[in-house]
Order: C-alpha cells, then structure tokens, then sequence
C-alpha cells in the first residue's frame, strides 16, 4: 500500500469497512421461509405491470420479489397497510387489487423534498402513485407526501395499528433506520413489516439496507432474510419451531 493512500478519507472509508464485517460476522440475518409466514401455493391475481419495479419483472430477472409480497399480503388480508416509498404507485395498485378490504397509507418525498443517496426515483407529485390512480384503486389508497425522515404517521393512522408495514424508500442505511422505527410503534401484534433491498451478498445498492438490518438485531429486533429474495422480515413476535417428537 502506498502512503499516498492513507488519507483521512481512506481511513475513515476502511474503518466502515471494517465495522460493516463485524457487524455481519456477529449480526448476520438468520433466514426464514416463505412457508414460514403464508402458504406457499397462495393463488395472488395476474400482476399489474405498468411501472413495476420489483424482480423479476424489473432490473433483476434470477430471482422473484414480487410473488411473495403479494402471496403474502392476499393470505394474510391486511386491513391497513402502510408503504415507505410509493414510486409511480405499482406495488400500492398490486396490493390493491390482492387485497380488496385494506387501507393502503403510502408515502413518496415530491423531487423537491428528496434528500439521501440511494432513492430510486425523483418524481413529481403527478407522476407518485400514477399507476393505482389508473387502475381506478384511488379510493382505497391515502397518499403522504412527505419525506420519511419527517413523517409523524399517528395523525394518518388515527390510532389504527398497521398489519403490513413495507419500507422501500431511500435504501441509505440511516433512513432505512428511520423508516423501521416510524413504523414499529404503530405495528399490529400480529403485524408484519418488510425491508425491501436488502441481500446477504450486500451488492451495490442492497448494502444500506442490509446493513441497517444488521444494526436493527443488534439493537434486539429479531429482523430474518426471506431466502431467495431482496427482502428482510420482522415482527414483534416469532413462533417458536415445534420440538422433535
Ligand atoms: C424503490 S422506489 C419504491 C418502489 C415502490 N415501493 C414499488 O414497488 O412500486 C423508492 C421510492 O422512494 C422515494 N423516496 C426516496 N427517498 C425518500 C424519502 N426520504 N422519503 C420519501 N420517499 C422517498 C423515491 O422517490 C422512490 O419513488
């Protein structure tokens, strides 16, 4: 190594380095199964396509996002769902159309409020949730616009405990920080809430997100990887896996 590349920012780049492989030595998600959380062969309807962004329809085609979301969210019927991060609207318009008694609160920053590095999209406020506006679902769907890193949910929710809480707005570890702990207070017993991006292989954008599950289940959250998947999954309470007869 040359001495030229020992420079204040270097250090501090490696010493990060450094904390992120312990954490993931001594944090890493522990996995847990589909079959774990809804039945596998769960029938979900035929997919809305018009600005999805989830694999395998969309940047990534070895492995399928989308699918489990939505067996999920249809066997579980959510009365109140709430999504960090609408984008055009296509997952909030999936949910929808899967699960026809919920309230769906979805929340995306107009371009002019955005702040963070990894975030996605820059849309404006015609362009957020255009896809389930289309779709005739607007009735079903409170649109926020709001960055998380302000977002006070209680007066939205009205007391209302949230069944299935998504984050899926800006993957920088800290939001995904902020996004988990705006969501906790107000998560259902048997609530559920997902991570979206984040993957043991913490690849190019799948780091933040990762990492700040890591973070999360050294703070205690017991936060597990949906295997196969782009998605991390906690909540208040696991079962505990039968003893062997
Ligand atoms: C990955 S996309 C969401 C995709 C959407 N959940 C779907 O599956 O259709 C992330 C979205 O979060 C928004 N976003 C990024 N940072 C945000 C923040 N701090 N607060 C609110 N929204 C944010 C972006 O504008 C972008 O539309």
């Amino acid at each position: 190594m040359k001495w030229s590349s020992f420079t204040p920012a270097n250090l501090r780049e490696k010493s990060r380095q450094l904390h992120r492989r312990w954490l993931a030595r001594r944090y890493a998600l522990p996995v847990v199964e589909l079959a774990d959380l809804a039945p596998p062969d769960t029938a979900i309807a035929p997919p809305i396509l018009e600005h999805i962004c989830m694999p395998p329809h969309y940047y990534r085609h070895d492995h399928d996002d989308f699918t489990p979301l939505m067996k999920l969210a249809r066997a579980r019927q959510p009365k109140v769902i709430v999504e960090l991060g609408t984008a055009h609207g296509n997952t909030t318009a999936n949910l929808c159309r899967n699960c026809p008694a919920a309230r769906i609160y979805t929340v995306n920053a107009p371009v002019e409020e955005m702040t963070g590095a990894i975030t996605t999209f820059g849309l404006s406020r015609e362009e957020i949730g255009c896809v389930y506006r289309q779709h005739g679902y607007a009735a079903q769907v409170n649109q926020i616009y709001a960055n998380t890193l302000h977002l006070d949910l209680a007066p939205h929710l009205a007391g209302q405990k949230v069944d299935l809480g998504i984050v899926d707005a800006c993957h920088d570890t800290d939001y995904v920080l902020n996004d988990f702990h705006k969501l906790r207070p107000h998560l259902a017993a048997q609530g559920l809430i997902l991570l979206h991006d984040t993957h043991p292989s913490m690849d190019d954008h799948l780091l933040g997100s990762y990492v700040a599950c890591l973070k999360l289940r050294q703070q205690g959250f017991d936060v597990r990887w949906l295997r196969h998947t782009w998605w991390a999954v906690w909540q208040p309470q696991w079962p505990v896996p039968a003893a062997p007869a």
